[in-house]
């Protein structure tokens, strides 16, 4: 059993100790550190310097270069490779796929851009229901929780739930409370508010619309990684769909659906209207075409989205990593926000559909 969070007295006595002054990328330095904790400690345990790989995504969407702003377009670059460098840094020093996942998720909820932790969408009663999970590619070992209020870091209350709990998926007042009693760091709704959110709430319920409409339902956050140990590891957190009712879950907490990891074939984060996702199983799909009929990762997920995802009439897209290293993308979408990184030195970007000779329009 993994301790993930330590003190740093104890903390720092380990080999693989990552503290806010010590971290080698400058996010890690401004605001990875859950406030509650004096540092989040993460044990290297395999050989550092190995091979490695990572992907990551913001969201899939409507997005075109068109109507997006030179300055919106490098703010979410920036970003995007900011997380992979913290997540490439950890992998150097020998840090595991899974920690490296959930370090990653880390930056993007404490970033308002995106719809996980602060800055995640309101729902019709106003308040920010979060959803995350993380799953382990050794033992296939999973942790999530659903329509949280109140916990800062979502992914760290999924963490504690495959590290702590003989559960899988614990929800609402539940999964708050179990959060409280591993010592995750509570704070006040407000925290999560933004006012981008708001309008985007206000809009929709002044026009009546469903809340199903594309500017509106995406911006989930993943990752999926493989260490220098060889394992897989994949998590995805969301405030799910503005304006959503009745206590609805999407897939970002569903095991096979908005996550998967297995070891011996990939690790899957998903984003889009989680309905779909659910019906399709979608993430579990690609690692069982890969399991089954032997397909690559990339030809795998084209299956997933261009084919299951499509038949069923969803929209979204998927990231994923392969038991042999490899790196893929996914989506049906004019864009997601995007990237991979690998030990050997790639570091790319992408936003929106690539055009004929690979480049991101
Ligand atoms: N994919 C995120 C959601 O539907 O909640």
């Amino acid at each position: 059993m993994t301790r993930f969070i330590t003190g740093c007295a104890t903390a720092a006595l380990l080999a693989g100790c990552v503290t806010a002054q010590d971290a080698g990328s400058e996010i890690m330095a401004k605001g990875f550190v859950d406030p509650g904790m004096s540092v989040i400690a993460y044990e290297a345990r395999c050989p550092a310097n190995v091979a490695w790989s990572l992907a990551i995504h913001g969201g899939a969407g409507v997005m075109q270069r068109e109507s997006m702003s030179a300055q919106t377009e490098a703010d979410y670059r920036a970003t995007l490779t900011d997380v992979m460098s913290s997540g490439r840094d950890m992998l150097n020093r020998g840090h595991s796929a899974l920690d490296t996942a959930q370090h990653m998720i880390m930056g993007l909820e404490d970033d308002p851009k995106f719809n996980a932790g602060k800055g995640a969408v309101f729902s019709a009663a106003r308040i920010n229901e979060m959803d995350a999970s993380i799953m382990d590619g050794r033992q296939r070992d999973a942790g999530a929780v659903s329509s949280v209020t109140v916990v800062r870091n979502p992914i760290l209350a999924a963490r504690a739930v495959l590290d702590y709990s003989r559960h899988v998926l614990l929800s609402g007042e539940g999964a708050e409370q179990f959060a409280r009693s591993q010592g995750l760091t509570i704070v006040p709704r407000e925290y999560f508010q933004t006012q981008r959110r708001r309008d985007q709430l206000e809009k929709k319920l002044a026009q009546k619309q469903a809340y199903n409409t594309p500017e509106t339902r995406f911006g989930t956050v993943g990752a999926v990684v493989k260490d220098g140990c060889g394992d897989l590891a994949a998590a995805t957190s969301t405030g799910g769909l503005t304006a959503k009712e009745f206590g609805r879950v999407g897939d970002t907490p569903i095991i096979g659906a908005g996550t998967y990891a297995d070891n011996k074939y990939c690790a899957v984060s998903a984003t889009g209207t989680g309905e779909y996702f659910i019906r399709g199983g979608i993430s579990k799909l690609v690692c069982t075409r890969m399991e089954y009929i032997g397909e690559p990762l990339q030809t795998a997920m084209d299956y997933a989205i261009h084919t299951e995802l499509d038949g069923l009439g969803g929209d979204g897209g998927i990231i994923g990593v392969g038991a042999d290293g490899s790196v893929g993308f996914s989506f049906n979408t004019k864009g997601m926000y995007r990237g991979a990184a690998t030990s050997t030195g790639v570091m790319r970007v992408e936003i929106f559909e690539l055009n004929e000779s690979g480049e991101d329009k």
